[in-house]
């Protein structure tokens, strides 16, 4: 097989794994005695005059797969980051794409490996149809995405959780208080349902289940009134009161994040029941840090086979973990497909037979 030489990037939010991928890539390409290329800070790195990027080798790549974050840096700004509502398409600019052309033509670049979530898929895809030979690579620690049964990063997160929940315990109960930890995962509960069944929580809030704050109120007086030393609460931060609104600020630079939602359940819960209350927002100590063993598997093999979709020429597709096994899906279908917890579903029902309480 002739040599080839193929483009990396990380784009989007970083998560735990990025580097097990970056790691992969580069060991199985080389393998086939091809050159990988990592473009700095995402799709961005294709912009400058010759490209801005990094040779990846053995070499650099030694020693990274237990780091969290992504050697080769990422962004969710810049020139390709399109905001795009449900239902409708990224557009980036074509002078940008005509750029990104002039790179790849300059470098002589046989593929590109784009590893991201959602919005970087979706530039994929542009950039795909626009005649790039693309493969995608799915990353978030929210998990949810439809046309992949597990993320790398998700496993991660749900360990931090985990052990927040570990660590607030031991001080709730010894206060005798009820503790609200706030946890990431956008419009989907899969992080707060993991993180929370793990970690034992008592009332996992998810943005599925609208909850009534009166049912939570209600679940922590009954605690209270068996004699429980603390109440563990988890609340994701795409979770809403019942005909309520998701909790979200603006920023300094205008962008909406989600986030306060933790601050509103504990006020609250102490209005309603006079009890003690602590909140905790765990933020981004969800995505940083290093990879679980899980997530450094999954990630190696996702890297592995992006390069494998390579050399089969299966361009326009993205990895995907089905059934215990990596396979390739189209780019198209697996974006703007949010994949949710299901309400009625086993994981729920699971936590539900525990006794967790969920506000509805
Ligand atoms: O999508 C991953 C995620 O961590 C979400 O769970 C969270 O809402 C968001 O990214 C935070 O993004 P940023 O790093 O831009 O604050």
């Amino acid at each position: 097989m002739a040599t080839k030489r193929i483009g990396v990037l990380t784009s989007g939010g970083d998560c735990p794994g990025l580097n097990a991928v970056l790691r992969a890539v580069v060991r199985a390409a080389e393998n086939l005695g091809w050159e990988v290329l990592g473009f700095h800070d995402g799709y961005e790195g294709l912009l400058p005059e010759g490209g801005d990027y990094v040779i990846l080798d053995r070499a650099t790549t030694a020693g990274i797969m237990h780091l969290g974050g992504t050697m080769i840096g990422t962004t969710n700004r810049g020139h390709f980051a399109a905001k795009v509502r449900a239902g409708e398409r990224a557009a980036i600019p074509d002078e940008i794409i005509q750029q990104a052309r002039r790179t790849f033509d300059h470098l002589r670049l046989d593929a590109l490996v784009a590893i991201g979530g959602d919005g970087s898929l979706t530039t994929a895809l542009q950039m795909s149809e626009a005649g790039f030979p693309m493969i995608g690579v799915p990353k978030t620690i929210d998990n949810d995405l439809e046309a992949t049964a597990m993320t790398f990063g998700f496993d991660s997160a749900v360990n931090c959780v985990a052990d927040a929940l570990d660590r607030l315990h031991t001080t709730a109960t010894s206060h005798k208080r009820v503790m609200v930890l706030e946890v990431m995962g956008r419009h989907a509960g899969w992080i707060a349902l993991y993180g929370g069944l793990a970690g034992g929580a008592d009332i996992i809030l998810i943005p599925e289940i609208p909850f009534d704050m009166e049912k939570v109120a209600e679940h922590v007086r009954e605690r209270e009134r068996q004699g429980a030393k603390s109440t563990m609460i988890v609340v994701a931060e795409g979770a809403s009161q019942k005909n309520g609104k998701q909790s979200r600020h603006q920023t300094a630079v205008g962008e909406y994040r989600l986030g306060g939602i933790g601050e509103q359940v504990g006020h609250e819960v102490i209005e309603r029941t006079g009890k003690d209350t602590r909140v905790c927002v765990l933020g981004h100590l969800q995505r940083g840090g290093a990879p679980t063993a899980l997530d450094r598997i999954l990630g190696t093999r996702f890297g592995v086979q992006a390069v494998q979709l390579i050399k089969e020429g299966r361009f326009g597709t993205m990895v995907s973990y089905q059934n215990y096994e990596t396979r390739a899906v189209p780019i198209a279908h697996a974006v703007h497909r949010l994949r949710r917890v299901d309400a009625n579903g086993q994981m729920m029902q699971t936590a539900r037979a525990v006794g967790s309480v969920f506000g509805d």
